[in-house]
């Protein structure tokens, strides 16, 4: 057997198993997996010596082009599909968004457009519902049939994106018929905009009144509604970008009772706290996005939770403005700062330093909750998330001694700020296939605009 691409001397990491495996790929698959594979014929023979050979990263949460707050987030679909890949992930899936008075179809057109020519790596996309008629349900189950089987519904954001219970459980009863699977931003929006509209009477207008304004207990009460909601329609519910030990506790308590109910965070959640608001000026503005940070413990809480399985899936919710003319249409008034920051790039590095490197979860757990459980949940796998005969080639050789420091002046996100700026990272992805094709060696951005597909996905996997 001959091989297009042939990765020897690495040791093979998924997410049960840890073994010195070769790595055949053959027309963008990976045709064999064994030892001492033949090199005769390959066309391209990979060294991977001292690195780990995983599936490519799967970021369920991102935000490209996406118009919101008065503007558009600043990368695009090549530069942040380009970014994405450099920090080691090679399947993403964004958000299309239907309009107030538009169809579900119009807002799946709208993104594919986007992404169309420009996305360097695999993408698909989940549908955000605003409005649900007769006509929206049955674009729904239609969508779901296409490719487009997940759904973000909002509690948050009253008059552009909020949704009340009976929407919110009219849709998840579409979902569970279907099998379609529902994304939710779950914080209370009402109480949040009397909280917000009290603070700027009394004159608090910083970045730092974001997060003071959105209390844990509206992130807790509205992922408990979720649930019940969930329940009832008997479908199963995804919590996004969750930030905080009380929605925590609610996501435990469900799964305890054995109901599909899972969840993700996001390395902001993971490594920042409300104390970066201290920084000087109207700095603070790098750090607004919804849900907002928290206090320095919740950090711990939620790291323990994905050593446990309480949380399934780190995305990003990479949704990045720049600091000067975005965030700064904020200046006066923080609930004019465009929600929303970048880390597409840093996802990988970030979980591995702060799950593996301090010894809170192994190798596979990371496989896990950064590929596999994203490909199986949103009905991907087994042909993204993992390295096993049949699958699609998208690798990633990561060096887990390789150390780097993130700064705003490396990164290839188009933002000149990095949430993350100056933290050491050790754990780098190193080369990067996409369907058999490198697109990332030794530094060298190689993969071609427009090359990245779009990925009809089927219905909700468990995991
Ligand atoms: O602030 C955020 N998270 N912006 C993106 C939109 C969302 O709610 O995910
Ligand atoms: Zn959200
Ligand atoms: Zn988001």
């Amino acid at each position: 057997m001959t091989f297009d691409t042939l990765i020897r001397n690495g040791t093979v990491v998924t997410a049960t198993d840890t073994y010195r495996a070769d790595v055949g790929i053959r027309d963008g698959k990976i045709a064999s997996v064994g030892s001492e594979l033949p090199m005769e014929g390959a066309r391209r023979v990979v060294d991977a010596a001292n690195l780990m050979v995983m599936p490519g990263g799967i970021d369920v949460h991102t935000h490209l082009d996406m118009p919101f707050g008065g503007t558009t987030s600043a990368d695009d679909f090549e530069t942040g599909t380009r970014a994405a890949a450099w920090g080691g992930t090679t399947t993403l899936i964004d958000f299309a968004i239907q309009y107030h008075g538009q169809t579900l179809h119009h807002a799946f057109d709208t993104w594919m457009k986007k992404a169309d020519g420009k996305a360097t790596i695999d993408y698909a996309f989940h549908c955000i519902v605003t409005e649900l008629d007769e006509e929206r349900a049955k674009e729904m189950k239609q969508l779901a049939a296409e490719g487009v089987s997940s759904f973000k519904l909002f509690m948050a954001y009253p008059g552009v994106f909020m949704l009340d219970d009976a929407t919110i459980f009219r849709a998840m009863s579409v979902a569970a018929d279907v099998g379609a699977f529902i994304c939710m931003h779950a914080e209370n929006g009402g109480a949040i905009d009397v909280i917000v509209k009290r603070a700027l009477a009394e004159g608090k207008r910083a970045p730092k009144y974001h997060a003071l304004t959105r209390p844990t207990t509206a992130e807790g009460e509205a992922t408990g509604r979720a649930i019940a909601l969930a329940e009832m329609a008997g479908a199963p519910v995804y919590i996004v970008h969750l930030s905080c030990n009380e929605a925590l506790g609610r996501v435990r308590e469900a799964r305890e009772r054995g109901l599909p109910v899972y969840a993700e965070t996001c390395p902001q959640y993971l490594f920042l706290s409300i104390e970066n608001f201290d920084a000087p000026g109207f700095e603070g503005a790098k750090y607004v996005f919804t849900p907002p940070l928290r206090e320095k413990w919740h950090q711990e809480k939620l790291w323990n939770a994905l050593t446990r399985d309480d949380l399934q899936v780190v995305s990003t919710d990479h949704c990045p403005f720049c600091f000067k003319e975005q965030k700064e249409l904020g200046k006066d008034d923080f609930t004019k700062i465009p929600n929303g920051g970048p880390g597409v790039e840093n996802r990988m590095s970030l979980v591995y330093t702060g799950g593996v490197q301090t010894g809170r979860f192994s190798p596979n757990r990371f496989v896990q909750v950064v590929s596999t459980a994203p490909a199986k949940l949103f009905g991907l796998y087994p042909r993204k998330g993992t390295i096993a005969v049949g699958s699609d080639a998208d690798i990633v050789l990561f060096d887990p001694e390789a150390e780097e420091t993130i700064s705003a002046k490396t990164h290839h996100m188009r933002v000149d700020y990095s949430m993350f700026e100056g933290i050491r990272v050790k754990g780098v992805a190193r080369k990067v296939l996409s369907r058999g094709e490198v697109i990332l060696e030794r530094g060298n951005f190689l993969g071609k605009p427009g090359r990245g597909e779009f990925l009809k996905r089927r219905t909700h996997g468990s995991l």
